[in-house]
């Protein structure tokens, strides 16, 4: 690997999972457009989302990741976006009580667009046309026109992930985010739950907290920073045409910053050291993520360290472990020892979604609420036992009643799949299941503490 880099160095590297577009021409043209288009994020922000990831790292905060697993154009409105909002506003409500640590909240929002794919090319009824990349590459119905790469299509993802953070930025600070407002959610799956009494007490709890801070006064006009909140956004570094156009230099600190997101990351599918992807995201400055499955192994970890965050800074690189509820117990630990071992600076976050999916009920891809649990549980137990931080959740979800994963308090069974089962690809939590996980992490992050405390005496 050359020391030198440009964005577009990542050309002369081997780059997984791109479309093949037909008209060269029209996508060059696509994308110096794109590269005289304003910055969606400002270096700024994402310096300042690097430091708050930085407080993360030190056990100080935990973050908060979650969204769409793609955003459709033909789904884009102001209530969805609202209400993914909410729903992550009052995760991190729950779990700030629960941890008892400022979340960051992080969006899977605003440009997640861009989809890998297992094959190249996917046949029905005997006919074969390109996989759906996402509504950054193509369209999703299975014809060839639909199914043909279209370059215009990265203009109109441009221009919804501009008109969703202008909704997005109005709402954390416009009095939406106010916790007053938030924390009077929906709790009507409380009472459906195997934990109802649980969900109720801790839900009481913050009630308590959230009036006794009123009746000292603290009170949205008094204090206008709990009217506020910050919500960043990522997605996956996966369309790299796209990424390079919206690379800029950034003219206070003299470097180059991808303005698409605050943060992005590596997928599984993308994370080869001499691959493009690696290559592009070594030299933006912005923080990263790279996702770790099962094949993960320390050494491998410690590579893509070395290139990705050659300084060591905390905060700058996040560790998205999804391994499936039955491999973490056996790929976490190396890898948190290896990290250990050399004192690398990491963010661990644990994406429970992608390694638990199975097909169900005539096709329909699923993930059991149990399993996604599952994990979660596995991933804070094996980082209290190894004595480091479990910094956050990456997860798909969504702010709309959707039957997409099975189980959770509402008991979504497999023939429930069909009824609103509206991804455009992968299955999410809805509402209730997200916040129901949310109850979940924060119940086990507060009996952690009371044991820690319990056992300094
Ligand atoms: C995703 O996050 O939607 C995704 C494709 O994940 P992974 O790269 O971990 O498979
Ligand atoms: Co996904």
């Amino acid at each position: 690997m050359t020391k030198e880099w440009m964005p577009e160095s990542w050309r002369n590297h081997t780059a997984a999972q791109m479309p093949d577009y037909s008209d060269a021409e029209a996508l060059a043209s696509v994308e110096a457009k794109l590269a005289g288009y304003p910055p969606l994020v400002f270096a700024g922000e994402a310096r300042r989302l690097r430091k708050r990831l930085a407080e993360v790292c030190e056990g100080q905060a935990f973050m908060l990741q979650g969204g769409d697993c793609a955003e459709a154009f033909a789904d884009f409105n102001p209530n969805s976006i609202r209400d993914t909002l909410r729903v992550l506003l009052q995760m991190s409500v729950v779990l700030t009580y629960g941890a008892a640590l400022p979340v960051v909240k992080v969006g899977r929002l605003a440009g997640q667009f861009a989809k890998p794919r297992s094959s190249n090319t996917e046949v029905q009824d005997g006919v074969e046309l390109p996989s759906y990349r996402g509504d950054i590459v193509n369209g999703m119905a299975f014809d060839a026109k639909s199914r043909k790469p279209d370059p215009e299509r990265q203009l109109q993802a441009y221009a919804q992930a501009a008109a969703s953070l202008n909704l997005l930025r109005a709402l954390t600070q416009g009095g939406f985010a106010s916790l007053n407002r938030v924390h009077s959610w929906n709790l009507d799956f409380v009472e459906s739950s195997r934990q109802s009494e649980r969900y109720q007490e801790l839900a009481d709890r913050i009630t308590d907290a959230v009036a006794f801070m009123e009746a000292c006064g603290v009170s949205d006009i008094s204090t206008p920073d709990i009217r506020r909140t910050t919500l960043y956004t990522s997605h996956e570094a996966l369309l790299l045409g796209f990424e390079e156009a919206m690379t800029r230099i950034d003219s206070t600190s003299g470097r180059w910053y991808d303005t698409s997101a605050h943060l992005v990351w590596i997928g599984e599918r993308t994370r080869q050291l001499d691959g493009a992807h690696v290559e592009f995201c070594r030299g933006i400055a912005n923080p990263i993520g790279v996702k770790a499955g099962p094949n993960m192994s320390g050494e491998d970890l410690l590579r893509l360290c070395d290139v990705l965050n050659p300084t060591n800074k905390p905060g700058k690189l996040t560790v998205i472990t999804r391994m499936g509820v039955e491999t973490l117990q056996e790929g976490l630990p190396p890898l948190i020892r290896a990290i250990e071992r050399e004192g690398r600076k990491v963010v661990w976050t644990c994406d429970p979604m992608h390694g638990n999916t199975i097909k169900s009920n005539g096709g329909y891809k699923t993930r059991p609420f149990d399993r996604i649990v599952g994990e979660v549980d596995a991933f804070l137990q094996i980082h209290r036992a190894e004595g480091t931080h479990a910094g956050g959740l990456h997860i798909e979800m969504t702010g709309q009643d959707v039957t997409e994963c099975t189980g959770g308090a509402q008991e979504i069974t497999a023939e429930d799949l069909q009824n609103r089962y509206h991804t455009q690809c992968d299955p999410r939590l809805n509402a209730s299941q997200s916040l129901e996980l949310a109850f979940l992490i924060a119940n086990s992050l507060k009996e952690a503490r009371i044991a820690d405390r319990i056992a300094a005496q």
